[in-house]
C-alpha cells in the first residue's frame, strides 16, 4: 500500500491527539481531519500538529472521505459514534470502554458485523512493555497454569471530575468498576480466558464534590471475577482516595510462577519461575526481557521509538492497522473490548444488590436482545443507561 493511502481523522480532540505519533509512525496512514464541537480545543490541536481538516460536526466528518476514525470522545459517545462510522464504512479505533450500558453492546457488536469493517477498541495497557513480557512468558509456559491475577487502576482525579465534567456522570457518577479496561484487559489477555461471573463491593464514600455531594462511586471498588476456566480475577478502582497513583499495578499466579508489577518508590516489576529459580525469591522481571520479549520489541524500528511509551504507541496503531490491510481480526475485535468491558457494568449491579455474583453475557453468543440475557440483567439498571453527558449546574 502506498504511503499514507489511508485517511484518518479523530474526533475529541484532546485525546485523539494522542494517538498522533502512533499513526505519524506507520507509514500507511496519515492523519488528514479533526472534529470536536470546542472550536478553541478544535483550532489549537489541528494548528499544532498542522491538520488541514477541522470540523464541529461529527456527522459531517463521517460523510466525508476518510478510511478510519478514532473515537476519542466522553464514554458514553463511543458506541454512537463507532456505530454513525462503522455503518458509513470506516474503520474504528474507540477509546476505552467499549460501551456503557448493554444496549450499547448489543448496537455495537451489529454494526462491527454488518460493516465488516475493523473495530477495535485502544486498551492500551495491554501494550505496556512489562505486560507484553509477562504474556510472552505465559505463552512460553514458564507460568504453568495460570489460576489468580490482579489488576489496580487507582488514579485520583477529583479534580479532572471538574475539568473533563462527563467523568463526574460516567465514572464517578455510577457504582461499580465504572472504568475497568486498562486493569481487566492485560490480565486477561495472560488468561486467555474471559469472565463468566462477577460480583463487587465498596468501601463506602469519604470524599464530597466541590458542590458538597458525595460520589456516587464508592471511594474504592473491588470487583471479582471468576473465569470461564474457573481463575479468580481481583480488580481494584480508586478514582477518588488522598493518595499517591498507581495505574498500572498487577498480578498473576500460576502452577509453576507468579508476578507482581511495581508498587512505586523505586520498586520494579518481580518474578519468580519455579524453572529459573530455584528458591522462593523475587528477580527482576527484566532479566528475561533478552530471551522472550517478542522481537519486534527488542528491536523495535525506529518509528516505534519516536512515537512513545517504549513503542507501545506505535505496536498498538500497528496491530490495528494490519488488522485493516490483512482483512484478519484485530487483537482486541469488538467480542474482545467487550470481554474487557462487560464485567465492569455488571457489577453495578451486584453492587446495587449487596455484592451478589451475577452471570457475564458472552455477546458472541447472544442471538436477541435483551430476550438472551441472563435474567438477573434483562431489566437492570445497566440495561440502557440514560444520564446526561454532564450534570447540569
Ligand atoms: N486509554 C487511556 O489511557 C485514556 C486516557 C485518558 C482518556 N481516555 C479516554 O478517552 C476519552 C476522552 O477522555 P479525555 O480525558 O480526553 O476527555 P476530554 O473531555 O478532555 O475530551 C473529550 C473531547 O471530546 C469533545 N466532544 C464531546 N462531544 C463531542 C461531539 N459530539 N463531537 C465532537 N467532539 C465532542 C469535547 O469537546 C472534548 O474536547 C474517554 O473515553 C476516556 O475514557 C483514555
Amino acid at each position: 500500500m502506498a504511503k499514507g493511502e489511508l485517511k484518518v481523522g479523530f474526533v475529541g480532540a484532546p485525546r485523539g491527539a494522542g494517538f498522533l505519533a502512533g499513526f505519524e509512525a506507520v507509514s500507511e496512514t496519515q492523519v488528514v481531519a479533526v472534529c470536536d464541537v470546542r472550536e478553541e480545543v478544535l483550532r489549537e490541536t489541528a494548528d499544532r500538529y498542522g491538520i488541514e481538516r477541522r470540523y464541529t460536526d461529527f456527522e459531517e466528518m463521517v460523510q466525508s472521505d476518510l478510511d478510519i476514525i478514532v473515537v476519542s470522545t466522553p464514554m458514553p459517545l463511543h458506541v454512537p459514534m463507532a456505530v454513525a462510522a462503522l455503518r458509513a464504512g470506516k474503520h474504528v479505533l474507540s477509546e476505552v470502554p467499549a460501551a456503557t450500558d448493554l444496549q450499547q453492546c448489543w448496537e455495537l457488536v451489529q454494526a462491527v458485523r454488518e460493516s465488516g469493517r475493523t473495530y477495535m477498541m485502544a486498551e492500551n495497557y495491554c501494550y505496556l512493555q512489562p505486560n507484553v513480557l509477562v504474556r510472552a512468558l505465559v505463552q512460553a509456559g514458564l507460568f504453568g497454569e495460570v489460576f489468580f491475577g490482579e489488576g489496580e487502576y487507582i488514579h485520583e482525579l477529583k479534580e479532572l471530575n471538574e475539568i473533563t465534567r462527563w467523568r463526574r456522570v460516567w465514572q464517578t457518577g455510577r457504582n461499580g468498576c465504572t472504568y475497568p479496561t486498562h486493569s481487566l484487559g492485560p490480565v486477561l489477555q495472560w488468561f486467555e480466558d474471559r469472565v463468566v461471573s462477577v460480583c463487587c463491593l465498596g468501601s463506602g464514600h469519604h470524599y464530597r464534590d466541590p458542590r458538597g455531594d458525595f460520589y456516587d462511586n464508592e471511594d474504592t471498588t473491588l470487583m471479582l471475577c471468576k473465569t470461564s476456566r474457573g481463575g479468580l480475577i481481583k480488580v481494584r478502582l480508586d478514582m477518588l482516595s488522598e493518595r499517591p497513583h498507581n495505574l498500572t499495578y498487577y498480578s498473576l499466579q500460576g502452577t509453576h510462577g507468579c508476578y507482581e508489577a511495581a508498587r512505586g518508590l523505586g520498586d520494579q516489576p518481580k518474578i519468580w519461575l519455579a524453572s529459573r529459580h530455584p528458591r522462593h525469591e523475587w528477580h527482576p522481571l527484566s532479566e528475561l526481557e533478552e530471551e522472550f520479549m517478542p522481537e519486534m520489541w527488542r528491536h523495535p524500528p525506529e518509528e516505534a521509538l519516536r512515537a512513545g511509551h517504549g513503542g507501545g504507541d506505535y505496536f498498538e496503531v500497528r496491530d490495528f492497522v494490519d488488522s485493516i490491510l490483512r482483512d484478519s481480526p484485530p487483537p482486541i475485535d469488538v467480542f474482545t473490548a467487550l470481554d474487557f468491558t462487560v464485567p465492569g457494568l455488571v457489577s453495578e449491579v451486584s453492587i446495587e444488590r449487596g455484592g451478589v455474583p451475577l452471570p457475564v453475557p458472552d455477546f458472541r453468543t447472544l442471538q436477541r436482545f435483551p430476550e438472551d440475557l441472563p435474567e438477573e440483567l434483562r431489566n437492570s439498571s445497566i440495561l440502557k443507561v440514560d444520564l446526561p453527558l454532564t450534570r447540569p449546574d
